[in-house]
């Protein structure tokens, strides 16, 4: 999933009653948008080619207004606006009149990097990607593979995907859960990261249960991780010397650094032929199980969600500082070919 950015260089200015602004005419992935306001013309030509762009905007800054067609909605920072690429095709294609696609964007940070106000957009903002990753997924491959994270970040997140507004825009039986990591402890044990996404997503959508794959962690981390490694051979099955590819592994991030239950100064960080680890981890004075660096770096889409005041001095360590990743095990999460995204609410973006 590519965050949109435009820049001068991909779209022009357009003047019409009413409008100023700037006009896409194809979309750059990865430049970064400067201009402060954008209007869609209605009335593209239709040597506009239809640009093989995403289908969703962030607003990352200020309000606006979103009018597909009859439809006008509000939209403020942290919003998604998703357009159906059918909407755009017959945009660009057909010349038809559609109304205006009004935006208030501000300068994206970075390519990846996304600030939204609070948790709570940021766990929207999340959600209205799960749903269009999903969407791309299933309409891409038939299946939608997601790794989820622990802790208390995305609980949220979980429990917004299981709300009205949310599940029934997913096609749950074609989603597949894992897990990034899980704590040695049995599956409802207030420490266990399958029970809090059980409780708060699984429990509540309609998905099988033979989609859900959880770690087996009661048996202890070394034989839990051996369990889940096959598990992860047996349904990606890939090719030979391949690693598994999720569509979606989300992370979160330790004020320490760590990801998933990569702790800093551990021999995990550096395992590259397992896909998954069992060990002890002496700062939490638990046994972990997790996905390897190699594994989580092959995925199509990383989500980061992080939030709170906190984390502040360690997102800037991670995304600004010296790369030490021995300390901060986060900056070894470099996609190869993927997109990694930082969802940070402003806490803890403060110090970027
Ligand atoms: C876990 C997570 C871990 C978590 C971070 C942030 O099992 O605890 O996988 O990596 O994402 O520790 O946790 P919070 O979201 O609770 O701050």
């Amino acid at each position: 999933m590519q965050l949109i950015h435009l820049d001068s260089k991909t779209a022009v200015p357009v003047t019409r009653p009413g409008c100023t602004g700037m006009r896409m005419i194809a979309m750059a992935q990865g430049a970064t948008y400067d201009a402060t306001a954008l209007y869609f013309d209605a009335h593209a030509s239709s040597d506009d080619h239809a640009a093989p762009f995403d289908e969703w905007f962030v607003v990352t800054e200020g309000q606006g207004r979103v009018s597909i067609g009859e439809e006008t909605s509000a939209v403020r920072e942290g919003d998604m606006v998703s357009v159906p690429r059918n909407v755009f095709h017959r945009y660009w294609t057909e010349d038809e009149a559609m109304g205006a696609l009004a935006l208030t964007f501000a300068a994206v940070p970075g390519p990846g990097l996304v600030r939204v106000p609070d948790l709570a957009t940021l766990s929207r903002n999340a959600a209205e990607r799960f749903v269009l990753l999903a969407r791309q997924a299933i309409a891409a491959r038939g299946r939608f593979s997601i790794a989820l994270s622990g802790g208390a970040t995305p609980r949220p997140l979980y429990t917004l995907l299981a709300s009205p507004g949310f599940a029934p825009r997913v096609d749950w039986t074609r989603v597949y859960v894992f897990w990034g990591d899980e704590r040695a402890v049995p599956p409802d044990d207030p420490a266990s990261n399958f029970r809090m996404a059980n409780e708060t997503l699984l429990s509540q959508v309609p998905i099988p249960v033979q989609n859900i794959h959880r770690i087996s962690a009661e048996k202890g981390a070394p034989e839990a991780a051996q369990e889940y490694e096959k598990t992860l051979r047996d349904w990606f099955q890939p090719a030979v010397d391949a690693v598994p590819q999720f569509d979606l592994v989300l992370l979160g991030l330790g004020e320490n650094g760590h990801t998933a239950s990569l702790f800093p100064h551990t021999a995990v960080l550096h395992q590259v032929e397992r896909w998954v680890a069992g060990y002890h981890v002496a700062e939490t004075n638990m046994d972990r199980i997790t996905l390897t660096v190699p594994v989580i770096n092959a995925a199509l889409n990383i989500l980061f969600l992080v939030a709170g005041p906190d984390k502040a001095p360690t997102v800037r360590a991670v995304l600004r500082g010296d790369y030490r990743p021995d300390d901060l095990p986060a900056q070894l999460i470099q996609p190869a070919a993927g997109h990694v995204v930082w969802l940070l609410d402003k806490s803890a973006a403060q110090d970027l």
